[in-house]
């Protein structure tokens, strides 16, 4: 059963530190605070902001509004189409984004501007290969349902969602620019590890990752 709750009931404030907030939950979806859809920011200053963040990350933890404004940005509902902020190959949206943090592993539901819980572990130390990216507070994990493409031959279908997950990615270092916060994407991560930590079935495939935080 999925329960979910609206933004502002009880403890949810729109500076709480995220993972202190979610272990007080014992909801399975996580409603996140309403994104921002204007900023201070120009995109021109978060495009000269843009760059991969690689020295790791320091202990302090993220907003639960940041990590949904970076949720929404990557892969949010933008119009009343229920279309999103990053594109997708004939609109199949086989690209996911998984969050992992302290308390767990969550899929984000752009209907619902959401998490769902997945699984209560914290895999953060697992997931990526290089040391740097095991300082992170929370990493983004883009994956991908081969079974959405099952038209197609597995090159168009390896093209189509590293197309995806690409423009999600940009999303997500243009809106960390802006948050000045530190990212980087990723192809160094341990799949096997993640496909068995988060019990995905065959056609599921973690593809690439972000790590994010406040850079050292
Ligand atoms: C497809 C792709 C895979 C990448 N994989 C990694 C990776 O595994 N580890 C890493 O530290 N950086 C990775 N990066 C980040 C690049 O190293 C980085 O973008 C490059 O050095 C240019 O730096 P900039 O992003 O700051 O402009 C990857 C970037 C892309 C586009």
């Amino acid at each position: 059963m999925v329960l979910s709750f609206a933004f502002g009931i009880g403890w949810s404030t729109t500076s709480s530190c995220f993972a202190k907030e979610i272990s007080k939950s014992t909801q399975e979806e996580w409603k996140l605070p309403v994104p921002r859809k204007k900023s201070r920011v120009s995109l021109e200053k978060a495009l000269n902001l843009r760059r991969s963040s690689k020295e790791g990350f320091s202990s302090k933890e993220l907003k639960e509004k940041e990590i949904g404004q970076i949720l929404w940005a990557a892969r949010g509902v933008n119009r009343p189409t229920g279309k999103l902020t990053s594109p997708s190959a004939m609109a199949r949206y086989s690209v996911s984004v998984y969050v992992a943090t302290e308390k767990g592993t969550f899929l984000y539901i752009p209907e619902n501007h959401s998490l769902l819980s997945i699984s209560n572990r914290d895999i953060r130390k697992g997931i990526g290969t290089q040391e740097y990216v095991k300082t992170a507070p929370v990493i983004l994990i883009f994956v991908a349902d081969f079974s959405k493409l099952s038209e197609f031959s597995m090159t168009r279908k390896i093209s189509f969602v590293s197309a995806e997950a690409g423009a999600i990615g940009e999303n997500v270092y243009l809106q960390c620019a802006a948050l000045k916060l530190g990212t980087c994407f990723v192809a160094s991560v341990d799949k096997e590890f993640v496909k068995r930590e988060l019990s995905f079935k065959k056609d599921i495939d973690p593809l690439f990752i972000m790590p994010i935080g406040h850079s050292r």
